[in-house]
């Protein structure tokens, strides 16, 4: 959990839905999504990213490490991710969360309207970031990483220089869906293939969706194997999404 060779002594686990929390939810082990503690382990203080489905055990998971729970994360609006109506089923979320302890949910600036209408929270009860800008947890440096195409404020979170937790933007094997409101094809095109494109090979990728044949992988693995990072042209992408 704790990083010795990192210059920083950052905190972080994964946690799966259905399996380390949600335990006994069908919906939640079907969805498959990967919810995140990232702190540090001097202070003891971590951010919850993506909590939905059962945040009472996501806070207690961090509790029992010892870590106090300053905050949360969200890469994007949708409900498996920050709670709200999915398909006739509701899904538990930040709101829980602020419930439980008063902290901000911090998300990208462009997906503040669509984070208030999906979970009902207000503007009191999120801090909007732009692109680049970095969020310290203790010592524990995050970069907000704008990738919009899954949804218009997407973000992906740079943990420690070295570890990218990705929303819906980057799986294991394959990428989010690109036709959902607030998707844009194109958009995801310019985020897999150029924005992206910034970060080493060596950064540990670390999806939304346990949705590959392994739970993390690296940004180099995926570009030599992901389809979604290796299409050549914008024209290409958008007749595979079905776009052109
Ligand atoms: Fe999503």
């Amino acid at each position: 959990m704790t990083s010795p060779n990192s210059p920083h002594p950052l905190y972080f686990r994964q946690l799966l839905a259905g399996r380390d929390f949600a335990v006994d939810n069908p919906v939640a082990a079907q969805m498959m999504n990967f919810a995140y503690l990232v702190g540090d382990a001097d202070t003891r203080e971590c951010l919850l990213v993506d909590p939905a489905w059962d945040v009472d055990s996501l806070v207690k998971l961090a509790q029992s490490d010892d870590l106090k729970v300053i905050g949360a994360l969200g890469s994007h609006y949708h409900p498996d991710h920050l709670g709200g109506e999915m398909m006739g089923y509701s899904v538990e979320g930040a709101r829980r969360l602020l419930e439980l302890l008063p902290v901000k949910i911090h998300v990208q600036e462009k997906e503040v309207p669509w984070v208030k209408r999906v979970t009902g929270l207000a503007d009191s009860d999120l801090a909007a970031h732009a692109g680049g800008d970095i969020l310290k947890v203790g010592k524990i440096p995050i970069q907000f990483v704008h990738t919009p195409g899954h949804t218009e404020g997407s973000t992906c979170f740079l943990v420690g220089g070295d570890r990218l937790v990705a929303g819906d933007t980057l799986f294991v094997g394959s990428c989010g869906r690109v036709d959902l409101p607030g998707s844009d094809p194109e958009e995801m095109y310019r985020s897999l293939t150029q924005r992206l494109a910034k970060l080493p090979d060596d950064v540990t990728l670390y999806p939304g969706h346990d949705y590959g044949d392994s739970p993390t992988s690296t940004l180099g693995a995926q570009r030599l194997t992901n389809y979604a990072m290796k299409v050549p042209t914008l024209q290409l992408w958008l007749e595979m999404m079905g776009h052109a």
